[in-house]
């Protein structure tokens, strides 16, 4: 058995897949009953609800949101999400999502373009940085403050879910579960586009390694300090789910050996 077979049947067998899709259950009939599931404000600005301990990078953004050198690199959208537009609008797409929108420079460029937008990131100043934004745009934007995981909206209420350089932030569960989320608040044919930290990615392999293929690196001064979780392409694959693959390319950002999976892929049911 190969080593990422290992991984999978270990992941499966592990109580969290369990716990995860209970959550998941009552999530889904949470949002049945019009009940939207709020993170609770002694969580605001601390950890993921369903798997603490791990998916806290955003403490390290929310700082680098603070500083507004830090915020200068985070303006422009990325030239994959401008491509993707005429895809949006051959599928008349109208509603979507930027999870860990971050200060928020997809998520005002795609109300500029006319989506209706929804945004969400668990760092407080993010999100406050990217209203004030929105504000003096005059654009009606809906933030919300909390994990990515469980996805606070209703199931097939996107046609377009981004999520730029956020779910890699945690283990290998969490990114699953993100992903599963992704596929519950995706509409049949709804597009998905995401970026992962490839095992291409320099950091690969450094620090201690706290769950399978997932790195804390002590005493960084970046956010590597928290949980950051690396796939190969395979791993991918099997983590999209029932949502089928577009495209999948890895790709340096920026830096060399700053390697992320680059990944399209759609909601075909
Ligand atoms: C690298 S930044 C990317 C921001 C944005 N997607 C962009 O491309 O400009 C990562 C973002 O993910 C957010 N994030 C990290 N972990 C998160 C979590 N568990 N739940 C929600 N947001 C999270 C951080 O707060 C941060 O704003």
């Amino acid at each position: 058995m190969s080593a990422a077979a290992r991984i999978l049947q270990r992941e499966r067998r592990s109580s969290f897949l369990v716990t995860s899709a209970t959550l998941l259950r009552w999530h889904r009939e949470l949002v049945k009953r019009k009940w939207t599931p709020r993170v609770p404000s002694s969580l605001v600005g601390q950890d993921s609800v369903i798997e603490p301990g791990f998916s806290t990078a955003y403490q390290d953004w929310d700082r680098r949101w603070a500083d507004e050198s830090e915020r200068s690199d985070w303006r422009e959208p990325e030239p994959a999400v401008v491509e993707l537009l005429t895809r949006l609008w051959a599928r008349q797409a109208s509603h979507v999502l930027d999870v860990g929108t971050g200060i928020g420079r997809h998520a005002l460029f795609l109300a500029r373009e006319g989506f209706f937008v929804s945004a969400l990131d668990a760092s407080p100043t993010g999100v406050e940085v990217a209203r004030k934004q929105a504000k003096a745009a005059g654009m009606a934007i809906h933030f919300r403050i909390g994990p990515f995981v469980p996805f606070p909206y209703p199931d097939a209420a996107f046609d377009f879910v981004l999520a730029w350089n956020v779910l890699y932030h945690g283990d290998g569960r969490t990114a699953r579960a993100a992903f599963a989320e992704v596929s519950r608040v995706l509409r049949p044919s709804g597009l998905f586009l995401a970026t992962m930290l490839s095992k291409r990615n320099a950091y690969f392999g450094r620090g201690q390694e706290i769950r399978p293929d997932t790195f804390v690196i002590e005493g960084d001064e970046g956010d590597k300090s928290h949980p950051h979780f690396y796939v190969d392409a395979s791993t991918l694959l099997d983590m999209l789910g029932d949502l089928s693959m577009l495209s999948l390319t890895d790709l340096e950002q920026g830096q060399p050996g700053s390697c992320h999976w680059v990944i399209v892929a759609e909601r075909t049911s």
